[in-house]
C-alpha cells in the first residue's frame, strides 16, 4: 500500500516540525505525568513520534498504527534512538492497523492518542468515534497538523484563486469508509466534537511557510495542486496546467513563497488545565 511514499513523508518532515504549534506541546507537556502509553494514529514513517518524544517527559512507550507495513517498518528503523525531554527511555512498537476499524482499539490505558496529517483525509463520524475512544480512554488527544483550507502565493497569480478552490473542492470530494472525507473543515469538526464531549480545548495554527530554501517540497505540493484541481474540473485543467508552469519556473527562480494553512488541536479531560 503507498498512498503516502516515504519521500513525501520525508520532504515534509522539517516543513511540518517548524510549523508545530509549540505551545499547545507546552501545556500538554504540563498535563501529562508519569511513564506515558501514546497511541499514534496514520503514523506513516513516525514523524509525530520524533517531533513529540523529546519534547515530553519521562518514560514514555509509543505504539505506532498505519495501514501501511511499508511506512511502519522505515517508522521502525527511524525510532530506535529517541529518548524523552529528561533523558528518559522511549520504546515504540508498530501494528499494522485499519484505522476505520474501532473494534478492540486497545487503548483504554494511553494518556495520550495522537496523529499529524490525518485528520483531514477523515469524515465526520469518524471524528465523532475518535473522541468517544479517548473519552472512554480518559487521554488527550493531540491532533496536529490538519489542512484548513488557506493557501497563500507570494507573488499572487491571477488563477490563483480558482487552483485553491477546486484544489479544496477535491480535499471535499474524497470519500472514505462510506462518508466525505471533511479535507479543510477537519480541524475546526474535531475541535467541536471534542468540546461537546466536554474537553477543554485548544486550537493554534501551525501553517507551513516555505520558501526558496525548500525547492523540492514547493515543486510537490504545485504537482500535486494541479492534478487535484484538474481531475475535480477537468474543463479547467489547461488553465492549471499552465498556472503549475508559471509556478514551477518561480520556484527555479527561487522567486515563490507559500503559506499553507493548518491547524494544531489539543483536547484535555476536563481534570487537566
Ligand atoms: C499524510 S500521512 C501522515 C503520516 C505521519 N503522521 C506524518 O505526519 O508524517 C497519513 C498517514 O495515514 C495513514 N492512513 C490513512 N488512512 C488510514 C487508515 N484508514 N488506516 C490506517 N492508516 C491510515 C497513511 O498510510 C499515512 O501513513
Amino acid at each position: 500500500m503507498t498512498e503516502f511514499s516515504d519521500d513525501w513523508l520525508a520532504l515534509r518532515e522539517a516543513a511540518d516540525a517548524r510549523a508545530r504549534s509549540r505551545e499547545l506541546v507546552a501545556r500538554l507537556a504540563t498535563a501529562l505525568h508519569g511513564p506515558l502509553r501514546c497511541v499514534d494514529l496514520g503514523a506513516g514513517t513516525g514523524a509525530n513520534v520524533r517531533y513529540l518524544a523529546a519534547r515530553l517527559a519521562g518514560p514514555q512507550h509509543w505504539e505506532l498504527r498505519d495501514h501501511d507495513a511499508d511506512l511502519l517498518a522505515c517508522a521502525r528503523g527511524a525510532c530506535s534512538a529517541l529518548h524523552a525531554a529528561d533523558g528518559r527511555a522511549v520504546t515504540v512498537t508498530t501494528a499494522v492497523t485499519d484505522l476505520f476499524d474501532w473494534a478492540g482499539t486497545g487503548w483504554r490505558d494511553a494518556q495520550l492518542v495522537t496523529a499529524s496529517a490525518l485528520l483531514d483525509l477523515m469524515g465526520e463520524q469518524w471524528i465523532r468515534s475518535l473522541v468517544g475512544e479517548v473519552a472512554a480512554a480518559d487521554a488527550a488527544a493531540l491532533l496536529a497538523l490538519s489542512y484548513d483550507g488557506r493557501i497563500g502565493w507570494e507573488p499572487g497569480d491571477a488563477a490563483d484563486d480558482a487552483l485553491r478552490t477546486a484544489f479544496n473542492a477535491h480535499q471535499r470530494a474524497r470519500w472514505v469508509n462510506d462518508e466525505p472525507a471533511l479535507g479543510p473543515d477537519a480541524g475546526a469538526a474535531a475541535a467541536s466534537a471534542f468540546r461537546d464531549a466536554g474537553f477543554r480545548v485548544h486550537a493554534a495554527t501551525s501553517d507551513w511557510c516555505i520558501g526558496g530554501d525548500q525547492p523540492r517540497l514547493l515543486q510537490a505540493l504545485i504537482a500535486g495542486w494541479v492534478e487535484a484541481a484538474a481531475e475535480q474540473q477537468p474543463d479547467d485543467a489547461g488553465a492549471f496546467r499552465a498556472w503549475g508552469e508559471r509556478r514551477s519556473a518561480q520556484v527555479e527562480r527561487c522567486a515563490l513563497r507559500v503559506r499553507v494553512g493548518h491547524t494544531d488541536c489539543l483536547a484535555l479531560p476536563r481534570r487537566e488545565g
